[in-house]
């Protein structure tokens, strides 16, 4: 009997989805941790004569040219990352649209010559500028735009059609029928090239995928809402579907995140009827084999982030569906934080009649990272009006309800009129910062972001910590994938609202353990996951 129990009990672990079993992303978690130590024992260089192509080049398709003149919104930045459309509002972007959320998340907008070559900066930022999320765009006939499977290609500015047709039962079949991708007319694909950015990062390099994912989609999703349309971020998918649909090497480049973009009401990709030539299954989908040319000379494989990726994947549609069912997160199931028991300073951010009105698109033409900062301080206003509009709620598929949070903010300000230097964490639903500790914490903080003038300089840093326990217990590994995604988009959104406020900001990488100790014991058991630096920037001369 007890032979038969231990055989059911195997073969049930078995056949157990590997995502369930989190080992695996506390395992890659804890191997990629930056520690003093590690940092200045890594023999690892920059081989600048292997260095990755910035982008992905198929060259027998040719792109054709969208339309390059910006249009012109006027909605506000700090309007546009803090809202959202309404999931039920009828609504389709033209090519016009379309053009304008590529450009302004992932478009080229600025460039620079080095010493090895030229750097094309995009709209986002992203870790070392080395641009590793490529984003693909599958629709029904939209104005202007055929149905199809487009490949976005930033330096043309233009679309590769891989496939004719609409191919969105395909998604829909691949995120369980997440209904937000059943009846949008556009879903945009991200995806992320290991070797890209792994070239400088090694294997750190997955969680960087969520991190420059997240600040473009702080983009994408301002955009849409500048435009009028609903956007939602989808994480749940059947990864090897999605992966064929695109036809990506998937030992190389793996889908990442989608983004269902606008709603039809009246359609749903799940019940339409599936046009004769439109595949729904998986081993309906044909390769398509085109050729694309070599990011480099050699590539160096870091199987870590594959394992990482493979671990994290969903295999079945009904895999998803169980994984989004398990998305919905209760108070007791996501602990909030321990109500404040120091002393508190409540928020005083600007209403929309006294906030700086510049528009989106402006704001994300003007943004850039702040190469230096003046110790000069910011208003407790500009501050409160920052984590106020950065964090009133994303619409994705893990974050349910909407306003859900998975990372906790923790601060450490150096100089902020009316709040006293010290360390402080962010009670999002009391609308106050609690004092953990009072003190000038300049150089501490410079050691944090890996011994970086940025962080000691900046006005104040932001810290993301996340409790990954209760996290990975309902999302399993795909909730690393989350975590870090949620992070780059409240990332991307603080750097919008910075320079909404004409501030500066910058994304910083950290020393991991070090900064949960400087938090504690109030951070005890949290993990750090992000960091952003905001402060008056130093301008160059060449800057405006
Ligand atoms: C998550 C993240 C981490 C970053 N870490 C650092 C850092 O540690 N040091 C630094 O100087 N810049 C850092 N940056 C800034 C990037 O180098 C910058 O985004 C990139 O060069 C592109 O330039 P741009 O932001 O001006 O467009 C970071 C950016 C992001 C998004």
């Amino acid at each position: 009997m007890l032979g038969l129990c231990a055989a059911i009990v195997k073969l049930c672990a078995s056949s157990m989805p590997t995502n369930v079993n989190a080992e695996a992303a506390w395992n890659y978690h804890e191997v990629t941790k930056h520690s003093y130590t590690n940092v200045r024992t890594n023999p690892h260089f920059l081989d600048f004569a292997n260095q990755p192509l910035p982008f992905k080049i198929y060259p027998a398709l040719e792109p054709s040219r969208m339309p390059t003149e910006v249009r012109q919104t006027g909605v506000a930045a700090l309007s546009a990352i803090a809202g959202s459309v309404p999931a039920q509002t009828n609504a389709a972007p033209d090519l016009e649209a379309v053009a304008q959320l590529l450009y302004l998340s992932a478009g080229i907008t600025r460039q620079r010559k080095y010493s090895a070559g030229q750097i094309y900066f995009r709209a986002a930022a992203c870790t070392g500028a080395l641009y590793e999320v490529e984003l693909y765009l599958v629709c029904r006939e939209l104005a202007n735009l055929q149905a199809g499977v487009y490949h976005f290609a930033p330096a043309e500015f233009g679309l590769r059609r891989l496939r004719a047709g609409d191919y969105r039962s395909v998604l829909v079949e691949a995120t369980g029928g997440e209904p937000a991708i059943a009846h949008a007319p556009l879903t945009i694909v991200c995806t992320c090239t290991y070797w890209r950015n792994a070239w400088k990062y090694q294997a750190r390099t997955y969680r960087h995928f969520g991190w420059d994912n997240g600040t473009m989609l702080a983009n994408l999703l301002a955009v849409a809402t500048a435009l009028g349309l609903p956007a939602k971020v989808v994480c749940g998918f059947a990864d090897a579907t999605v992966n064929r649909l695109l036809d990506v090497d998937s030992q190389r480049e793996v889908a990442f995140s989608l983004v269902a973009v606008g709603h039809d009401s009246g359609f749903s990709a799940q019940t339409a009827p599936p046009a004769q030539t439109t595949p729904r299954t998986l081993a309906e989908i044909s390769p398509l084999a085109f050729e694309t040319v070599p990011l480099s000379r050699d590539e160096v494989d870091y199987p870590l982030m594959r394992e990482m990726h493979a671990a994290s994947s969903l295999g079945s549609a009904e895999e998803v569906a169980a994984w989004r069912g398990r998305t919905r997160l209760g108070s007791t199931e996501m602990p909030n934080l321990p109500p404040p028991a120091g002393s508190v300073v409540p928020l005083q951010p600007l209403s929309d009649a006294e906030m700086p009105r510049d528009p989106i698109e402006q704001v994300i033409l003007r943004r850039g990272s702040s190469r230096r900062f003046a110790r000069t301080p910011i208003s407790l206003a500009q501050l409160s009006t920052l984590l106020d509009r950065a964090t009133r709620g994303v619409p994705a598929d893990f974050l349910d309800p909407m306003g859900t949070q998975l990372n906790h903010l923790y601060l450490i300000v150096h100089a902020v009129e009316g709040l006293d230097s010290g360390a402080y964490v962010f009670h999002r639903d009391r609308g106050v910062l609690e004092c953990l500790k009072q003190g000038n914490f300049r150089d501490q903080a410079g050691y944090l972001g890996l011994e970086q003038q940025l962080p000691a300089d900046a006005a104040v840093d932001i810290f993301f910590l996340a409790d990954l326990r209760p996290i990975f217990d309902r999302l399993g590994n795909r909730g690393y994938r989350a975590v870090q995604l949620e992070a780059g988009i409240l990332g991307g959104k603080l750097y919008l609202a910075a320079y909404a406020q004409r501030l500066g900001a910058t994304g910083l990488t950290f020393y991991d353990d070090d900064v949960t100790r400087f938090f504690s014991p109030h951070a005890e058991g949290k993990s750090a996951i992000f960091l952003v630096a905001v402060g008056h920037r130093v301008k160059r001369q060449s800057q405006s």
